[in-house]
């Protein structure tokens, strides 16, 4: 089959324009979700796909659907998204780049005058990051139905704000019905956010699977008592029982090797008053492996350790569960058609696990789904230095052009 090239001019500017929305002095973005700034970037990802001939449409949890029409009126839509939220220093690329790479799939079709027979919809989800609101992918996952819109819609921010409450602010809550529709397949494009495709030197990875992820909340309870005349023995501090348990969580990440992730990425503690032996501490704890059955044992070894912090500095500790994701398998056809459409245009494409949850990763529950990586280029992502190059991009693009061409063409 004859291939196609994006206009990798425009893809960057349009990348470098969106990023200007919330950039931050470093040379990242800031744009939590629904606020200000996550509005600025889907009105003008609104304007852009008006201005390249799409119809709008905004369900009640806030996912934007830019829909071009193909020349079927039965055909079930192909699906191209990802996300324009970000982590509070985050990068120009984490989901802003699968949404543009769409938009300018659809732009080419329109200046080679290509129609295809199923509809293109490029989707934006809500509140893919989980940064603002937890938890992550949310709008995904209230289209797939994994999770209830009620429970999502009353999810709040560290303000108390909740999510109905943001989106009628921004004027995002849309009247479209959510979901239970029929979807043809599903593609996202993303930067990889770790460093294997640099290491390796392909310029492509091809998502087979992902690893099993599980978060959990941590709450050390201590004894809230004078920093000053407290003897040090009398002492029940809930942040140094926390402490011990962060190095803990490190530790049975990386006696793993590669194979094992694990953090305590967030933190809240009480009373967080000088002069007040902290009593309580929620750590959030994220654990991740490619093996589920090793999963199985890193917990094992959060338990053992949480049982010996206990004894040890005079807490207690009481451990919940609150979000998983993995593993699962992406389709084999839709990831053998992405190295097969890498490979016809001439680039090298490896076999990859996903380790960061995305969209897509929901999205395999509801129609035949692709995700792909371009390569990070400095090997880091939820960090303001993120960046891969225009060819990085251009490369992912054409992919992503051309696969969707293999599928939703007359
Ligand atoms: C977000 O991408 C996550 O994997 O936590
Ligand atoms: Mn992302
Ligand atoms: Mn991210
Ligand atoms: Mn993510």
């Amino acid at each position: 089959m004859k291939t196609v090239k994006v206009d990798g001019e425009r893809l960057w500017a349009s990348l470098m324009e969106m990023g200007r929305i919330g950039e931050t002095p470093g040379g990242g973005c800031r744009r939590l979700a629904l606020t200000d700034e996550d509005k600025a970037a889907r009105d003008l990802f609104c304007r852009w796909a008006r201005d390249a001939g799409c119809t709008i449409t905004v369900d009640g949890i806030g996912n934007i659907f830019a829909r071009r029409d193909g020349t079927d009126p039965d055909a079930a839509p192909v699906m191209i998204g990802s996300h324009l939220d970000t982590v509070p220093t985050g990068g120009k690329f984490d989901g802003v780049y699968g949404v543009l790479a769409g938009l300018e799939v659809v732009r080419r079709l329109n200046d080679l005058d290509i129609a295809t027979s199923a509809p293109i919809e490029i989707v934006v989800w809500t509140n893919e990051e989980g940064a603002r609101f937890s938890p992550m992918t949310l709008g995904s996952s209230v289209f797939t139905g994994d999770i209830a819109l009620d429970f999502a819609l009353s999810r709040t921010d560290p303000e108390g704000v909740t999510i109905a409450e943001a989106l009628e602010r921004i004027d995002y809550a849309g009247n479209e019905p959510i979901g239970g529709r029929p979807v043809g397949t599903y593609f996202e494009v993303h930067v990889e956010q770790g460093p294997l495709l640099k290491e390796g030197g392909e310029r492509i990875g091809a998502v087979t699977g992902s690893f099993m992820a599980r978060y959990f909340v941590a709450t050390v309870t201590g004894e809230a008592a004078h920093v000053g005349p407290t003897l040090m023995e009398q002492r029940h501090d809930a942040l140094v029982g926390a402490a011990a348990l962060t190095l803990e969580i490190d530790r049975i990440g990386r006696s793993r090797g590669r194979e094992g992730r694990s953090n305590a990425p967030h933190i809240e503690l009480f009373p967080n008053v000088r002069g007040v032996i902290p009593s309580e501490v929620r750590l959030s704890c994220d654990l991740r492996n490619s093996d589920p059955a090793e999963l199985a044992k890193m917990e094992q070894d959060l338990q053992a350790a949480i049982a010996r912090i206990e004894g040890e500095r005079g807490v207690s500790i009481a451990l919940e569960p609150y979000f998983e994701f993995g593993p699962i398998r992406f389709d084999a056809a839709m990831s053998g058609l992405i190295s097969e459409t890498a490979r016809e245009i001439g680039l090298s494409c490896r076999d990859i696990l996903t380790v960061a949850g995305h969209d897509a990763v929901p999205m395999t529950t509801c129609c035949p789904t692709a995700l792909f990586f371009i390569p990070s280029d400095t090997g880091i992502s939820h960090n303001e230095t993120e960046y891969s190059t225009p060819e990085q991009c251009v490369d992912g693009a054409d992919v992503l052009l051309n696969a969707v061409l293999r599928i939703a063409s007359v």
